[in-house]
């Protein structure tokens, strides 16, 4: 099967990851305040969150199930799949307005990320999506990494707020409690 409906059956890691970060993502929307709830449309935020590593449709299994730390050459690959999302949700011609939050979920506040955008310069979707992205692939096993945690995702999620993530959302997704967002997981 080719196409994006292919991408759901491709890998099921990430399967579950769309799936679960999509779930946290509305989640943590509804933690947020008025004023932030007010400038984002969130059915917009939910597909952007549930489509957000579509991209990674386009990369090698050898690269996405590698089971060890990645090279250089297969870092600048896995760090294309942002844009790729973003051909294949254009392709689509659905979801008008989201592919920027897809194109940016791995940018830093610090400047450092994938286009090197800054502090609010940043799409607030996509640093939303950030954060549940970074919680999700904490908690969840990886093909080189055993699964952590709540709680060294919390504290590994705090050290990052302010370089990586936004602080003020990470204190709000940080006050969401662990049997809340442990019950967050993806239906399957
Ligand atoms: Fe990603």
């Amino acid at each position: 099967m080719d196409g994006p409906v292919s991408f759901f059956f491709k890998n099921k890691e990430v399967q579950w990851h769309c799936k679960h970060v999509q779930n946290l993502t509305m989640l943590f929307y509804e933690n947020l305040p008025h004023e932030y709830q007010n400038v984002v449309n969130p059915v917009g935020l939910e597909y952007a969150a549930f489509l957000h590593d579509i991209g990674k449709l386009e990369i090698s299994e050898s690269i996405l199930n590698k089971p060890g730390k990645l090279d250089d050459e297969e870092w600048k690959i896995m760090r294309t799949h942002p844009e790729l999302g973003v051909k294949i949700i254009e392709s689509l011609g659905l979801f008008d307005g989201i592919t920027d939050w897809v194109l940016y979920h791995h940018e830093r506040i610090d400047g450092k990320g994938y286009y090197k955008l800054k502090g609010p310069d940043i799409p607030l979707a996509s640093r939303i999506i950030a954060i549940t992205d970074t919680y999700s692939a904490i908690t969840m096993k990886r093909p080189y990494e055993d699964a952590k945690t709540h709680e060294e995702a919390f504290r590994i999620i705090r050290e990052v707020a302010g370089t990586q993530l936004d602080k003020e959302l990470v204190d709000i997704f940080t006050s969401i409690s662990k049997t809340v967002l442990e019950k967050c997981q993806p239906c399957t």
